[in-house]
């Protein structure tokens, strides 16, 4: 017994949950992911399974994403990445979704499905059918030789390492980067993506993990909200364009191991339902860093302090607009406003983490849910 728990904290290394280590080792994960394909100062990105099946990659009249859970959030990131980069027009659906509803596929579809455990049975269903009708099937998957990953006619390892926790953390962000890799190599390829973005992109990329980094030293700021918080019978996450997917999945997230009610919305969609549920009593997470929509946020951010809402606000360093608005602001370093999803994610996931320890919730094993879904 004894020696059974001995093993275990070994295995968490010091952090008291897997979770929290998993949302630690981000910045080291990331840079597993890329290593060995991203080099910018060449201006070079490659990947194997995309390298070799380029041709069908930049003959694509359309890219449909598969998914279930953290990695159909994933999906959307991608959805926004892949469009401004490739302009290939991209669909993301929920892998149960779509299999059960007679979808349209065509042969020169690319199907990518994203999976963490690769195990997934409505995703597993969903590239059978694909392939069924011709697509032509890439895996984005975290554990090798996974069910998925050896189902898929190509596909692209995250390299995330072992995820334990059940709530997704260190998978979601390494999907974004695979996905955000292969949309800058078609980009090029097809010159969408002009030369000097094209390098700048890459720069960026090569400095996620340092600014992952430093986006995890919102630690005891999101530990302080949590706990006013905690408490909170629901909540709300509003972001725009790239962080639309980031306020769904920060809401997955909560609800996951916190048990708390939450949704999350595009904040331009708030005035059509959820702005009725804004008193003093609401806490709302918005998203806010400078690149994006930023005026826009500010104005919705305006609309919730009108009507007491408790706003708490992801910003960029050195933010002031916000900052006078807000009840809580937590800094992250400026990135790119595609590259974003992978620091405005980080502190969202923290939040969640303590209130989820606060509130006394079993973390790393959350009531009812498993940690891969192989069954209907
Ligand atoms: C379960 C897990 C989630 C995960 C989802 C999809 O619901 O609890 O964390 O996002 O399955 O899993 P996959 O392995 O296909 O990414």
């Amino acid at each position: 017994q004894e020696l059974q728990m001995n093993l275990e904290q070994i295995e968490k290394g010091g952090y008291d949950h897997f979770m929290l280590k998993e949302i630690y080792e981000q910045p080291s994960v990331i840079k597993d992911t890329y290593r060995g394909r991203l080099h910018a100062n060449e201006g070079i990105v490659q990947m194997a399974g995309v390298e070799d099946n380029l041709e069908k990659f930049l003959n694509a009249k359309r890219i449909l994403v598969v998914a279930c859970g953290t990695s159909w959030h994933a999906g959307l990131v991608a959805e926004y990445i892949f469009e401004e980069f490739t302009r290939i027009p991209v669909e993301v659906e929920y892998a149960s979704e779509f299999r059960y509803r007679n979808p349209i596929i065509n042969k020169d579809d690319i199907v990518i499905a994203i999976s963490q455990s690769g195990e997934t049975a409505d995703t597993m269903a969903a590239i059978k059918l694909a392939k069924e009708n011709g697509a032509f099937v890439f895996g984005v998957c975290n554990v090798v030789g996974s069910s998925i990953s050896r189902e898929s006619h190509a596909g692209a390892y995250t390299h995330a390492g072992p995820e334990i926790g059940v709530a997704s953390t260190k998978a979601f962000t390494t999907q974004i980067t695979v996905l955000t890799m292969i949309a800058l190599r078609l980009g090029k390829a097809k010159g969408t993506l002009s030369n000097s973005d094209f390098h700048a992109y890459l720069q960026e990329l090569e400095l996620i993990p340092e600014k992952v980094a430093e986006a995890l030293e919102t630690n005891d700021r999101a530990k302080e909200i949590a706990a006013a918080f905690k408490d909170a019978p629901n909540c709300l996450y509003l972001g725009r364009g790239y962080n639309f997917p980031v306020a769904l999945e920060g809401a997955l997230k909560l609800k996951e191991i916190s048990y708390i009610h939450a949704e999350g919305y595009p904040a331009a969609e708030m005035k059509h339902g959820p702005i009725a549920l804004i008193d003093e009593h609401m806490p709302v997470i918005v998203i806010a860093p400078k690149q994006g929509h930023y005026d826009k946020i500010v104005s919705n951010i305006q609309e919730i302090k009108s009507r007491s809402g408790k706003i708490i606000a992801v910003v960029t360093k050195g933010d002031t607009q916000v900052r006078e608005l807000a009840d809580y602001v937590i800094e992250i370093p400026e990135t790119s406003d595609a590259l974003s999803p992978l620091i405005t994610t980080i502190p969202l996931q923290l939040l969640s983490y303590y209130i989820a320890v606060m509130r006394g919730c079993n973390v790393d094993q959350p009531r009812n849910l498993a940690k891969s879904v192989t069954v209907e």
